[in-house]
C-alpha cells in the first residue's frame, strides 16, 4: 500500500480522450488567461446563459484589503438574469424538456420515479406562484427544511425564480438548531415534510419543525405558513411511484395540525398555475444563504448573489467532473450543505445534466446500494465524501464486486483531507483502476471548487487538492503573512475574488470583514492549512481554527461547549477533535461539573442528549471525560492544543506547557480519561 500512496496517478485515457482539458498545458494556458483577463475568461463563458440585459458597470470591481476599506465584490455589475431561468426555461427553449433532469432514488430502492426539465419547470412555476400568492417579496428570505426528495428541489428554485432569498436547514438540525437559523434570518414561511425515513428510521420532521416555530414565537418571531409536503403519510395523491415501496407510507406517526399557519404542499399545488415569470435580477443581487459554523458560537449566514455563483457553479460542474451532456452524474451529498446546493441542483441544472437525486444512505439497505445506484442507472460520474468511503471500505471488496460499475469515469471526494488508503481504495476498488480521483477542496464560503484536478488532463496523487481552478489565485501564508514560495507549509489563502466567492454574512458585513479578511491583510484565509510540494501541488492539512470537521461537516467547539453549558449540572466545557478511523474526527468533551455534583453514567447520558437536541445528531459527542480543572494560560484561555493531547493519550504530544497557570492540570486528566472505543 505504502509504495502506491506515493505514486503520481496519470489521468485514465479512456477520460483524457474525451476530456473539455485534455493536458496540462491546455490547463495552464486556460488558468493563466483567466487571472491576466477575468473579463475575457469569464464573458466567454457568461455567452452559455441567457442574461435579459447586459454589464453595465465593471466587468470585475472588489476590494480584498481590510486597510483600504470595506471589503466587497462585485461581478458583471448591472447584468439582469435570472438563475432559475438559466436551470430550466433555456433548456427546455432549447428543446431538451424531454432531457431527464433527476433520477429520483428513495430511501427504500423499490421507491423511485424520474423528472424532466419541462416537467420541473411546471411544478417550479406552481410553486412560486404558491409562495407569491402567500406574500413573499423580493429579497424576503424563506427557509426550507426538507429531506432529499423533488419538492427540495422545486422550493428552493421557486424561490430562486422570484428572487426570494432560500435558507436551507440541513433536515438532521435539531428544532433548536433550525429556530435560530430561521430568527436570525427572520424568515417567516417555512417549508418542511411531514417526514421522512432514513434507512430503516423514521424522522418525524414535521413535529421537530412545530417544536422549532414554537421557540421562534418565544422570541416573539412568527411563522406565517408552514408548508408541508405529504411524504411518508398516505401519499395516494401521488400517481409517479410507480410501485408502493414497502417503508413509505408508513402510519406509524401522526401529524400535528394548526389550521393558522399549515399548509399542505399538495393541496396548495393542485390548482397554482404552471406559467410564471420570473423576476429579472441584476448581477449583485442576493441568490441564498446557507449557515455554517463560526469559530464565536453562532452559525453565519454565508450569503450568494446571482450571477457569481451561478458562472461558477455550472464552470466548475463541467471541468472539475469533466460533465458532457448525456451522462448520468451522481453526487452522494444532502442538498441541506453547500455540496448539495453547488452540485445537485444549480451546477448539473446549469449544463442540462441529469443526476441521481438520492434519499437515503450508503449502509441502506446494505453496504452496496450506492454500487447498485451506480449500475442502475448507469451513472459516470460520482461525487462523495471520505468518510463515507472510510465506512465503506470497511466492508471489504465483496458488497463493492457484487456490481459491475463499467459506467464510471469520474469519481470525485469532498469535505476533508482523504487519507491516502482511502483515496486508493476509491481509485483501485470502486474504480477499478480506469477512473479519474479528483480531490475537490472548498468550502460553503467559496462557492464551488477552488482547488482540484482535472479529470483528463491533471496528474494525481493520493490526498492533494493538486491546483486552483480557474480564476483562483492561491497563496500559502507564515505565521507572520509573509508569502511561502516554491514548497512549504502555512495558511492557505486566496489573493483575489472568483465569481462564487460570498459576498457577506447575512446581516453582519463586520464579522464578514473580520472572519475571512482581517488575520492578514489582502487575501481572503481560508481557515485551513495547507502544504505546497515541489511539484506545486496544494495538499490541505485540515483546520486551524476552533472548528471540528465531524464527517465533512464543519462545527465550532464553541456550538458544542454552549450546549453543554446549559445543563444546570455545568460549570465550565471544553471540546476537541479526537481522530476517528470512519469519521475523521469525533467531538471529545471535558466538563467541570458544579459543586456537590458527581460524574456518573447518567450524566454523561444526558449531556449527550443534551449536545444532540442542541445542535443535531452530527453533533452528538462522542466522550465526555470529567475535568475538575482545565489546562488555561494564566491569562485564562483554554490549551485546547493539550487537550487534544490528552484526548488521544498521547504525552508525546503536549509540548511546551510552561504558560499554563496550574500544571498538575495535565496529570489529573491522564488520570480520568473515559474508556476508549476502538477508534
Ligand atoms: C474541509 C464543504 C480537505 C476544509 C464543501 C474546508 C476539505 C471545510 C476538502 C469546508 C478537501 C472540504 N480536502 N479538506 N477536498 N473539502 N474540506 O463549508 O476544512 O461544509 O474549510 O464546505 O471542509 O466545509 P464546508
Amino acid at each position: 500500500m505504502s509504495d502506491d500512496t506515493e505514486k503520481t496517478y496519470e489521468p485514465s485515457e479512456r477520460v483524457q480522450k474525451e476530456a473539455h482539458v485534455k493536458d496540462m498545458e491546455t490547463y495552464r494556458k486556460m488558468h493563466k488567461l483567466s487571472l491576466d483577463d477575468p473579463e475575457k475568461f469569464w464573458s466567454d463563458i457568461a455567452k452559455q446563459f441567457y442574461f435579459k440585459s447586459p454589464v453595465t458597470g465593471k466587468f470585475l470591481d472588489y476590494n480584498f484589503n481590510i486597510k483600504n476599506g470595506p471589503i466587497y465584490i462585485k461581478w458583471m455589475e448591472g447584468a439582469v438574469t435570472n438563475i432559475c431561468y438559466n436551470c430550466l426555461d433555456k433548456h427546455v427553449k432549447d428543446g431538451k424538456g424531454d432531457v431527464i433532469a433527476f433520477y429520483w432514488e428513495g430511501n427504500d430502492p423499490m421507491d423511485c420515479t424520474t423528472i424532466t426539465y419541462s416537467r420541473l419547470l411546471e411544478e417550479v412555476c406552481k410553486f412560486s406562484n404558491i409562495l407569491k400568492s402567500l406574500g413573499v417579496k423580493k429579497g424576503d428570505r424563506v427557509a426550507i427544511y426538507l429531506p432529499m426528495i423533488l419538492e427540495l428541489v422545486v422550493a428552493m428554485l421557486a424561490c430562486a425564480r422570484l428572487g426570494f432569498i432560500h435558507s436551507i436547514v440541513f433536515a438532521g438540525f435539531s428544532a433548536e438548531s433550525l429556530s435560530s437559523r430561521i430568527l436570525d434570518a427572520k424568515a417567516d414561511i417555512l417549508i418542511t415534510a411531514d417526514g421522512c425515513f432514513r434507512g430503516a428510521k423514521l424522522v418525524d420532521l414535521k413535529k421537530i419543525a412545530d417544536e422549532a416555530i414554537h421557540k421562534c414565537t418565544e422570541h416573539n418571531h412568527k411563522i406565517k405558513a408552514c408548508i408541508t409536503v405529504k411524504h411518508v403519510t398516505d401519499k395516494s395523491y401521488c400517481d409517479d411511484v410507480t410501485e408502493r415501496p414497502a417503508k413509505r407510507p408508513t402510519n406509524q406517526m401522526e401529524v400535528a395540525w394548526n389550521p393558522e399557519v399549515d399548509k399542505w404542499y399538495h393541496e396548495l399545488m393542485a390548482d397554482s398555475s404552471a406559467e410564471c415569470e420570473p423576476e429579472w435580477m441584476e448581477s449583485e443581487e442576493s441568490l441564498f444563504m446557507l449557515y455554517t459554523s463560526g469559530s464565536t458560537g453562532t452559525p453565519k449566514g454565508v450569503l450568494h448573489h446571482v450571477t457569481g455563483y451561478m458562472l461558477y457553479a455550472a464552470t466548475t460542474h463541467k471541468y472539475s467532473f469533466d460533465y458532457h451532456p448525456g451522462e448520468v452524474y451522481f453526487c452522494t451529498a444532502d442538498i441541506g450543505w453547500i455540496t448539495g446546493h453547488t452540485y445537485i441542483t444549480y451546477g448539473p441544472l446549469l449544463n442540462g445534466a441529469t443526476s441521481v437525486l438520492f434519499e437515503g444512505t450508503p449502509l441502506f439497505p446494505d453496504c452496496s446500494r450506492l454500487w447498485s445506484i451506480v449500475d442502475k442507472y448507469q451513472v459516470s460520474k460520482f461525487y462523495t465524501a471520505p468518510t463515507a468511503i472510510r465506512a465503506l471500505m470497511k466492508y471489504g471488496e465483496e458488497p463493492v464486486q457484487r456490481f459491475k460499475r463499467t459506467s464510471l469515469k469520474v469519481l470525485g471526494t469532498v469535505g476533508e483531507p482523504i487519507n491516502p488508503e482511502a483515496w486508493i481504495w476509491y481509485h483501485k476498488v470502486i474504480g477499478n483502476s480506469q477512473c479519474c480521483i479528483v480531490d475537490t477542496f472548498w468550502q460553503t464560503e467559496t462557492g464551488g471548487h477552488v482547488l482540484t484536478p482535472m479529470p483528463g488532463c491533471t496528474p494525481t496523487k493520493p490526498g492533494a487538492a493538486t491546483f486552483p481552478f480557474f480564476g483562483v489565485e492561491p497563496a500559502v501564508l507564515t505565521d507572520e503573512g509573509k508569502e511561502v514560495e516554491g514548497p512549504g507549509k502555512g495558511y492557505l489563502v486566496f489573493k483575489r475574488p472568483w465569481p462564487g466567492i460570498m459576498r457577506t454574512v447575512y446581516g453582519d458585513h463586520a464579522r464578514f470583514e473580520k472572519t475571512y479578511f482581517s488575520k492578514f491583510p489582502g487575501y481572503y484565509v481560508a481557515g485551513d492549512g495547507c502544504t505546497r510540494d515541489e511539484d506545486g501541488y496544494y495538499w490541505i492539512t485540515g483546520r486551524i481554527d476552533d472548528m471540528l470537521n465531524i464527517s465533512g461537516h464543519l462545527l465550532s467547539t464553541a456550538e458544542v461547549e454552549s450546549a453543554l453549558i446549559k445543563h444546570a449540572s455545568v460549570s465550565e466545557a471544553a471540546v476537541v477533535g479526537k481522530p476517528h478511523s470512519v469519521k475523521g474526527f469525533c467531538i471529545y468533551c471535558f466538563v467541570t461539573l458544579k459543586e456537590g455534583i458527581k460524574f456518573t453514567d447518567d450524566v454523561v447520558k444526558e449531556l449527550k442528549l443534551r449536545v444532540r437536541e442542541d445542535i443535531g445528531p452530527i453533533g452528538t459527542p462522542e466522550y465526555i471525560q470529567y475535568a475538575p480543572g482545565l489546562p488555561k494560560t494564566r491569562s485564562g484561555k483554554i490549551m485546547r492544543r493539550v487537550l487534544r493531547a490528552i484526548a488521544q493519550g498521547r504525552r508525546d504530544m503536549i509540548g511546551d506547557i510552561s504558560t499554563m497557570a496550574d500544571e498538575s492540570v495535565v496529570e489529573t486528566l491522564f488520570g480520568t480519561r473515559p474508556p476508549q472505543n476502538s477508534d
